[in-house]
């Protein structure tokens, strides 16, 4: 029953980045999302933000990022302070080649993490473990106990981006589960099943119904969250549950739908995975996100490919917000009249699920535009930020003056 995949299928992912195809170098990548471009999808919101009195500044308690990918090496070293200079801790996604599934492997990949930020941040990189068939449960019970491992993650296998390695099947798993539930270590989940027949805009519904469920049945005590949720059926399986089942929400789910990435042309930087899904599933986000509910909070799944892997044949699933995160999250609120809520889903619910204490420092956002760099880069490397090339309503300052 616990199934995703039938294990002959051949990776669809794995081999796919390796084609550098040039192609698609007549579309205008960086065009902004506004009403002269199909792609629109902000006029009612942008409507009822004027309905609603505008402070032209938020201070919040410091945010942490429940979902990152910070990659290693020279792109570890480009996009790491982008997530540190706006949030106090982040949940460091283990998917790197080789993947992260020892104590030491974490220890030293934290260590390169603190490295690569600028040294005055006050950044705590929370690692995961990155399950796989073979995967020990005292290797990830002990390095949960010494304080090294926050969660561990489950990929099923070749689900997306480096997961060539992960689960084939949860009865796989069964035991490292009942450890983890036992120990009360968190499992996050990215929520698809890759059958071939199953459509990829239905695979996290049919995920839900056919391993997450019964998952919950016989693990009635483990603490989960469903990464990245993106559509209506979530929003509702999630908020129907019990206290131990939370989901995280991105920035861009929030602000785009499917004709965002499509019409006009395709826009393979907002190609991401899950992929965006139809406008009635992105209000329903917009509607758990803004609702004060705890169970849902932030969790930006910043996910960087450099411009060649994403400008080509067979583009690289990932969206780089961390540049613009919280401006961007924080103008979904600002449009749903709801900017009292965003401290609870910013900084609030994510660290009361974790058992967590809350950042006692202050951000400020201030209602200022500023423009978003078409394209960050660091040497040969290029990667473009969700909003390139826009300008956004908001910024955040670094430190609140009376905090
Ligand atoms: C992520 C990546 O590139 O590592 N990609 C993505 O589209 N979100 C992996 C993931 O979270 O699925
Ligand atoms: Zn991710």
């Amino acid at each position: 029953a616990y199934s995703w995949s039938s294990p002959s299928l051949p990776s669809v992912l794995s081999g796919a980045v390796r084609i550098r195809y040039r192609m698609c170098q007549y579309l205008p990548v960086n065009r902004p999302m506004n009403d002269q471009n199909p792609g629109s999808i902000h006029a009612g919101a942008a409507a009822a933000e004027q309905a609603t009195p505008s402070p032209s500044s938020l201070v919040i308690r410091r945010p942490d990022d429940w979902h990152v990918h910070l990659r290693d090496g020279d792109e570890l070293r480009l996009v790491a302070d982008y997530t540190a200079r706006q949030f106090a801790r982040a949940i460091i996604m283990p998917n790197l080649s080789p993947p992260v599934t020892t104590i030491a492997a974490a220890r030293s990949y934290r260590e390169r993490i603190l490295a690569a930020v600028a040294p005055n941040r006050r950044f705590t990189p929370l690692m995961t473990a990155y399950l796989t068939d073979e995967i020990s449960a005292d290797e990830i019970a002990g390095g949960f106990e010494e304080g090294v491992f926050a969660a561990c993650k489950l990929y099923p296998a070749n689900v997306t981006t480096n997961s060539a390695a992960g689960v084939t099947d949860v009865a796989r798993i069964h035991g490292v589960l009942e450890r983890m539930q036992r120990v009360g270590m968190p499992l996050l989940v990215h929520g698809e099943v890759v059958d071939s027949d199953v459509d990829i805009f239905d695979r996290e519904a049919v995920f839900i119904d056919r391993v997450l469920s019964p998952m919950m049945r016989d693990f009635p005590d483990l603490k989960i969250v469903l990464d990245h949720i993106t559509t209506e059926q979530a929003v509702q399986f999630v908020s129907d549950a019990g206290p131990n089942l939370a989901a995280t929400i991105t920035a861009h789910h929030l602000e785009i739908n499917r004709n965002a990435m499509l019409v006009g042309g395709i826009r393979p930087h907002l190609f991401c995975l899950p992929v965006v899904k139809r406008e009635r599933h992105r209000l329903a986000l917009r509607r758990a996100a803004v609702s004060g509910n705890p169970k849902f909070f932030l969790g930006t799944d910043t996910a960087p490919h450099a411009i060649e892997t994403k400008e080509t044949a067979c583009g690289c699933a990932g969206i780089f917000s961390a540049p613009v995160a919280l401006e961007s999250y924080v103008r979904t609120f600002a449009e749903e009249g709801a900017l009292d809520r965003f401290q609870a889903f910013a900084s609030e619910s994510g660290p009361r699920f974790y058992e967590l204490p809350l950042n006692e420092e202050r951000v400020r956002l201030a209602r200022r535009e500023q423009q978003v760099p078409a394209v960050v880069a660091s040497g040969p490397l290029r990667i473009v930020p969700f909003h390139a090339g826009e300008s956004m309503q908001w910024t955040l300052e670094e430190q609140a003056p009376e905090s």
